[in-house]
């Protein structure tokens, strides 16, 4: 189904036609005076100049060819020239109504379907995940889940950081507690131990001991260096010590991620791509696109436009090691192997678009990929606290995402409980999911790129712009929807009449919105936009609730027209809280 301004657009485009003059004048628009229409159009205006005519002459004649239109029960021309303009019920009911019956609620599917890479998430292993990791997985999981659903194909990748100085780290940490192990014993012949020389909270004490001693002291990060290269190069002890901290490590993630309904495609990592190093450099040589700058391998990207200085992407250090340019680069040449997609999308940290300016006209310069393919970067601001710097914990450390989680479910299950009568066990189920709504509909329901403040009051609020509020909305027409069928309410799903009332016709208004709203959240990679949508969607429904009888309604066709529209109310922002990324519960 066409998006309702280009619907209203073609109906008023056939009336400027009509009228003699070129129909692209037609182009609808919302109103920006809804005190005095819904919609308007501006063609008479533009017009004017063409034709030698006053705009307020062209729009009286626009407007007489709409009298007894089907589609506006209002067309006015007013001074200057405007033409307001106001839906007719039947028709909104019409539109409504395909709504309910077409696909995807009428959202067409794209018109070519791209095959897009999305890498997000952005965890180490070794390292737990701490509050900044709560954009990257919150904002990818959500942008994966839209642009999935307006049609594209979407493989979305974690790409761990695998293969980096934190493994060195790690093991040089491990070696302080525990020196004795084999892995150190260059001369140990026999095989390693297959259980893990830690568990998963020893490995998160260590890798933090480990990185703040590298930080005082050069010799022990030279150390640190030195087994990141061993372990690089396949020193097998060292290798060995690899493979435990995956084992423990990725676990522990992926319960992590679980926990916030994020869910990647593929759980690759920089240590995938290993192999794919050494016949990329060789490329990247034989072709002369690398050269050697004070001992290390680099690539040119600087560009004569440029206003600012852009370094060269270094693609091996003077010892030979690898960078996190390396793989990200050998990532790039092994996802267009694999899946020869026609974008990627970075969804990371807004501080390294430097970083993604030269990884990206490196990738170009060195062909690694297609001249049509996309790379994106969508770079995220950071979550920071009351006092406007990034979030941390109250004595200023910086604060695990578990704990970050733990405390919104604990603020949550405390609001729960504060109003309602609710079994313990109950309380803590909704509670989690709740959170989670809350956590992520604060993040989400700011423009990616721009920086927030985390208010954990405001953020569990059921009232405002949150994410429990939307649940909250969700819960009272489940309610009503239960109430009615426990009472042996019928439901066809096709007796919606048009509206009575003021607020039922503005919820069906924003209700047919939604194609043109995910439409353009996918376009434009914006989940705010979502956001945007279901916070309006969820006020009309509660304005309508508060100003209509539903069940008390003693007409029994206008009460089952006033449930099909509840049921698609419902319909419509559980799937859009789907695409953010989190789930209502049945009661609250
Ligand atoms: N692991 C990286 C970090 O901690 C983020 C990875 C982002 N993705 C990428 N392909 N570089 O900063």
């Amino acid at each position: 189904m066409k998006k309702i301004l280009d619907l209203l657009s073609e109906e008023m485009g056939k009336a400027f036609e009509a009228a003699g003059y070129d129909g692209a004048l037609g182009r609808v628009t919302v109103s920006n005076r809804p005190d005095l229409c819904e919609y308007q159009c501006n063609g008479a205006m533009a017009g004017a100049k063409r034709y030698h005519k006053a705009p307020l002459a062209i729009a009286g004649e626009v407007a007489e060819k709409l009298q007894g239109n089907h589609v506006f029960s209002q067309a006015a021309a007013v001074a200057p020239g405007f033409l307001n303009l106001k839906l007719s019920e039947e028709y909104l009911t019409r539109i409504v109504k395909r709504m309910e019956t077409e696909p995807k609620f009428g959202l067409e599917p794209p018109q070519k379907a791209k095959k897009i890479v999305i890498d997000y998430g952005g965890a180490n292993v070794a390292k737990p995940l701490h509050v900044g990791h709560i954009r990257p997985a919150v904002i990818g999981e959500s942008v994966k889940r839209i642009c999935r659903y307006a049609g594209h194909e979407v493989i979305g990748d974690a790409h761990l950081g695998d293969w980096g100085l934190q493994i060195g780290l790690v093991i040089v940490g491990l070696q302080d507690r525990q020196p004795d192990l084999p892995y150190f014993d260059e001369a140990y012949q026999g095989e390693y131990p297959k259980e893990p020389p830690f568990t998963i909270s020893e490995l998160a004490a260590i890798y933090p001991e480990a990185s703040a001693k590298s930080k005082e002291d050069p010799a022990y990060r030279a150390k640190a260096m030195e087994a990141t290269y061993r372990f690089q190069n396949g020193v097998p002890g060292y290798r060995a010590l690899w493979q435990h901290i995956m084992n423990v490590s990725i676990p522990d993630l992926k319960r992590n991620y679980a926990g916030l309904n994020v869910e990647f495609d593929l759980w690759k990592g920089e240590s995938d791509v290993r192999d794919l190093i050494p016949e990329m450099v060789e490329y990247m040589k034989k072709n002369g696109y690398a050269h050697i700058s004070q001992g290390a391998l680099v690539v040119d990207v600087k560009e004569e436009t440029d206003t600012k200085e852009i370094p060269p992407c270094m693609i091996l250090k003077s010892d030979g090691a690898s960078l996190y340019n390396t793989t990200d680069l050998a990532t790039i040449l092994e996802r267009m192997r694999l899946y020869h997609p026609d974008e990627i999308i970075y969804v990371v940290d807004k501080r390294q678009d430097l970083y993604f300016e030269q990884l990206f006209r490196c990738a170009r310069k060195t062909k690694l990929v297609e001249p049509e393919t996309k790379l994106t970067f969508l770079g995220f601001g950071t979550m920071n606290g009351a006092d406007g710097k990034p979030f941390k914990t109250r004595d200023g450390g910086v604060m695990r995402l578990e704990d970050l989680i733990s405390e919104t479910r604990e603020e949550m299950y405390r609001k729960i409980r504060e109003g309602r009568e609710m079994p313990e066990e109950q309380a803590r189920r909704v509670a989690e999911q709740v959170a989670v709504s809350a956590l992520k509909y604060g993040d989400l329901s700011n423009q990616a790129s721009k920086d927030y403040v985390f208010d954990i009051d405001r953020f569990t609020s059921f009232e405002g712009d949150t994410g429990p509020y939307i649940l909250y909305t969700i819960v009272r027409i489940k309610s009503i929807l239960a109430k009615y069928a426990e009472q042996g309410g019928g439901f066809s799903g096709l007796s919606l009449l048009p509206a009575f009332t003021e607020s039922e016709k503005q919820l069906e208004m924003t209700l047919i919105q939604f194609n043109a709203v995910v439409q353009s959240a996918c376009e434009e990679i914006a989940p705010h936009r979502i956001c945007a949508y279901i916070y309006d969607l969820a006020n009309a429904f509660n304005h309508f609730y508060h100003e209509t009888k539903i069940l008390g309604e003693e007409d029994a066709g206008k009460r089952e027209s006033l449930i099909d529209l509840l049921v698609l109310t419902r319909n419509v922002l559980e799937t859009c809280i789907n695409l953010l990324g989190f789930e209502a519960p049945e009661k609250m």
